[in-house]
């Protein structure tokens, strides 16, 4: 029989959908499952091995929904979980399966956004202490200077849907002030955490001029565009009835108000049970 498959995306929470946003467009034909780890999010506090649990846990669900493809649309996974995934789990247990995240992407692209040849990266600790962002980027462009700032306050403002309150605007001006306190030649900023690019809006109001935003949605939704020409043998699995499903570990209906907002249409999700520690 043959079966047709989803593309699975991952996140911690919410912020994934920023992304998925994007690949839906670009890419409306396919069947999607999308799962938020809600309950135990954010995660860019925890530790490499929670992390790597948590990660692998939801993966493996995806793949157990018929994803044989999965996204991690998160930062602080894609820095801490996927290379395991991929070189520890991915040939002994699911030899045909695939994950990729959305740090190379990004890194690949990145110095093409720069004219000084100096950029800021903002992400979570998790994310920022990896150094990942500085690996990659280094290996696509030696040439730019990556100064990095962690922001550890934006992840549980947007979770909690205090982004646009004035509340969130002493956050915002910290960070952006850290940052680029560290190097005055930077003239682009990464959001390298897909929650982030909810707080667009303020982090505007407090950029100078010169100094360019870039989110990760559309360079994501490009590379795995690039990614199912260059893998038929996956892309043709997958069913194309545009469906596309939400699932989160958290409260489904809290999940389908604050999800809205992210993806920008109706979410309508469905609650499922993981081994919450
Ligand atoms: N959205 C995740 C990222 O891109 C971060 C969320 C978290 O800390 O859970 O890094």
């Amino acid at each position: 029989m043959n079966i047709k498959h989803s593309i699975g995306v991952f996140d911690s929470g919410y912020g994934g959908l920023t992304v998925f946003k994007s690949i839906a467009e670009k890419l409306p034909q396919y069947n999607y499952i999308y799962f938020g780890d809600n309950a135990r999010s954010p995660y860019g506090d925890h530790s490499f091995d929670t992390v790597y649990q948590y990660t692998l846990e939801c993966v493996e669900w995806l793949f157990a929904q018929g994803c044989q493809l999965v996204i991690l649309a998160c930062n602080t996974a894609s820095a801490k979980a996927l290379r395991s995934i991929q070189q520890k789990v991915l040939p002994v247990k699911y030899p045909n399966n695939r994950v990729l995240g959305v740090i190379r992407p990004t890194a690949e692209v990145v110095g093409g956004f720069t004219s000084s040849k100096t950029i800021g990266v903002m992400g979570t600790r998790g994310t920022v202490n990896s150094e990942s962002y500085l690996i990659e980027i280094n290996k696509f462009f030696p040439e730019v200077k990556v100064l990095q700032q962690s922001c550890p306050m934006w992840v549980p403002l947007v979770e909690n849907n205090e982004h646009l309150d004035p509340g969130a605007d002493y956050f915002v001006e910290k960070y952006i002030n850290e940052l680029l306190d560290k190097d005055n030649n930077i003239d682009c900023i990464l959001l390298a955490c897909t929650h982030y690019p909810l707080l667009i809006p303020k982090i505007k109001e407090m950029l100078p001029e010169n100094v360019s935003l870039l989110g990760q949605g559309d360079i994501v939704a490009n590379s795995l565009v690039q990614y199912l020409k260059n893998h038929p043998e996956i892309a043709s699995k997958v069913g194309v009835e545009g469906k596309k499903s939400f699932f989160t570990s958290g409260d489904a209906e809290v999940f389908n108000t604050h999800a809205s907002i992210f993806f920008g249409a109706d979410v309508v999700s469905e609650r499922i049970s993981l081994n919450i520690r």
